[in-house]
């Protein structure tokens, strides 16, 4: 989605180029145009396009303007196509008040009528103009900027992260957030606002996470923040946190591409996630919670999604359980469903994704307890939840999910086994040994990573000049073969289609042709059938590669991913990381950026 960024430097301090270094930090969260406002002189001026950051900042000329001031925008259309007119920030009818904007607001038509029959003149078609224009309506006589922006705040529907510059109060920028994320970032001399942390990391790591129905201003020094609908103002130092993010952590350090660089980065993200989790009082608590549950549920999109089916394959093998698992946005299946005596687990990796952070207020609000997996400490999701379990894997630029998908898959086969343990499936011997193996994921995918590169490579020049492809497996497999064909689909825009292979004899087969990709992610105790069904697509002329850990030669493949032997929970660590080189050497082949796919973004905040 959109990503907002504000700065508040000290005055004569020019912040223009550290607001276009945080847009290109936050470039991942969508990417079709871009903006900024400085307040100079008492003025507002803006400069904004359509077009990527360094096109539109060469074009518009964003270096020859100074301010020490200032709000950025890059913009994931929703409402009005990709132009300049459309490009944040927005400005009220004097071109006193500028804002940008992250989320939906839906009642904008309404609101733009109403402000259009008082005289309130629009130049674009989006619905964040309206909010400009809302508060200028709003502004009356000697009240402060703060009590016409809170009935504006008042008349919005919607979700949204918002800042707003008055050119009457230069030194200040003004925020709210309802539904949409906004953090604050708060150093010695300058302060900051931004959609996600990543934006201020190169100059503090000092962040307040604010959350919905908080509205407020920065200075350089100063931080206010108060509830709009209680009036009550928030107490900001008991709310600062230090986070364990560095800047270097979000620079892609020598790497083409911020993809890359987490691929490899792995490793040293599931080990740090290994030992945070190892001795965590939240994970134990969660799992002693689901194990006496009446039923569990799992809601998550995307990756998040293939995590939690993974998740229920491994509960049944771990504790002898089952999980309900749906797709975020399918989360009105609950109502009447879910209730007191459920737990539902929310896997969110940004822990802001809107559709799961309904699905667990649907959850709570019902009677039901909710245990969030996050990888961003005081997002929503995880807030809002009875408990939360973090998976430490750093910040991910990339927008195809990689080293977060690898450590929610670890999180979550430790708290199965916890789980086992605590319904008397498993005992603590049991438990002590995934743990070992567990550890182990760390050293799996560093080897991995050595022994398939190469051929990976190859085989992406390959995959490059086909439209299809298909990933199939079975059992703990068929989770991963899923996130498979998402990185070749997201990364690479080739179509690729995840089947449990046995079901790939009811339709998929009929596509099948001459050199047509399959691939196999082969998994222990499961090779037989697996090699069946490569048989059958061979005969019909597929090209059919296999990931597999056996040494055991197959008539009936074209090409083997010899990866480690592993058992089946370890086969995450084996088979997603050829996978994921696949889709971003095919995706460079192809001449695509794998870190901003096109249409996509990071972290979907609205519906
Ligand atoms: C977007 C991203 C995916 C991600 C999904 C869920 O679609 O592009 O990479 O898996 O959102 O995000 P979450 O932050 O909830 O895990």
């Amino acid at each position: 989605m959109c990503g907002i960024i504000g700065i508040a430097g000290p005055e004569g301090s020019d912040v223009v180029p550290m607001l276009v270094q945080g847009l290109k930090r936050l470039e991942y969260r969508g990417y079709d145009s871009v903006g900024i406002a400085v307040v100079s002189d008492g003025r507002i001026v803006v400069r904004k396009g359509a077009g990527k950051i360094e096109e539109v900042a060469r074009v518009k000329g964003f270096p020859e303007l100074h301010g020490s001031v200032g709000v950025g925008h890059t913009r994931w259309a929703t409402h009005g196509r990709p132009s300049d007119e459309n490009a944040h920030p927005h400005l009220d009818c004097k071109g006193r008040i500028a804002v940008v904007h992250n989320g939906i607001i839906r009642n904008y038509s309404e609101l733009r009528e109403r402000l259009e029959s008082k005289g309130h003149v629009f130049v674009s078609e989006t619905d964040t103009e309206v909010i400009a224009h809302l508060v200028e309506d709003e502004l009356r006589g000697p009240e402060s900027f703060m009590e016409a922006f809170r009935r504006a705040l008042a008349r919005l529907e919607g979700s949204f992260a918002v800042a707003l510059l008055y050119a009457a109060e230069p030194r200040r920028i003004f925020f709210a957030r309802m539904e949409s994320p906004l953090v604050l970032g708060l150093s010695s001399n300058a302060n900051y606002l931004a959609s996600d942390i990543p934006a201020f990391l190169d100059y503090t790591d000092r962040v307040i996470v604010l959350r919905d129905g908080e509205m407020g201003w920065i200075t350089s020094s100063q931080v206010y923040i108060e509830d709009w609908r209680s009036g009550r103002s928030v107490e900001a130092s008991g709310r600062l946190r230090k986070i364990p993010w560095t800047a270097e952590m979000a620079a892609k350090s020598g790497y083409p591409h911020f993809m890359l660089k987490e691929i490899y980065e792995q490793p040293a993200a599931l080990r740090n996630s290994f030992r945070g989790l190892a001795g965590d009082k939240s994970l134990l608590k969660a799992a002693e919670i689901m194990a006496s549950a009446d039923r569990i549920f799992v809601a998550a999109a995307g990756t998040s999604f293939h995590a939690g089916l993974f998740f229920d394959h491994v509960l049944g093998r771990l504790a002898g359980r089952i999980a309900y698992t749906l797709v975020s946005s399918e989360y009105h299946r609950l109502e009447g469903v879910v209730g007191r005596g459920d737990v539902l687990l929310a896997i969110s990796q940004s822990g802001e994704t809107i559709d799961t952070l309904k699905a667990a207020r649907l959850a709570l609000s019902r009677g039901a307890r909710v245990v969030a997996l996050s990888n961003v400490i005081d997002s929503a999701i995880p807030r809002e939840s009875s408990i939360a379990i973090y998976t430490r894997a750093g910040p991910e630029i990339g927008v195809a999910a990689t080293k977060t998908f690898l450590t929610q898959v670890l999180a979550l086969t430790m708290l199965a086994a916890r789980m086992g343990v605590a319904s008397g499936h498993l005992d603590e011997g049991d438990a002590k040994n995934i743990y070992q193996a567990l550890f182990k994921a760390s050293s799996l995918v560093r080897k991995t990573i050595t022994a398939t590169e190469g051929v990976v490579r190859e085989l992406a020049d390959w995959l490059a000049g086909k439209h299809s492809a298909y990933m199939l497996s079975r059992g703990i497999g068929v989770p991963l073969s899923m996130e498979a064909a998402l990185k070749v689909k997201e990364i690479a825009y080739i179509h690729a289609e995840a089947y449990p292979a046995g079901e790939s004899k009811h339709g998929p087969i009929a596509l099948v042709e001459k050199e047509f990709p399959v691939f196999i992610l082969s998994e222990p105790g499961l090779e037989e059938e697996l090699e069946g069904n490569a048989a059958e697509m061979k005969a019909r002329g597929a090209k059919v590669i296999v990931v597999s850990g056996t040494g055991r030669p197959s008539r009936h493949l074209d090409l083997q991913i010899r990866v480690p032997g592993a058992e089946d929970f370890m086969t995450p660590y084996t088979h997603i990381p050829p996978m994921q080189l696949l889709a971003y050497y095919t995706a460079v082949k192809l001449g695509y950026d794998p870190d901003k796919p096109r249409n996509l973004a990071k972290t979907v905040t609205v519906e």
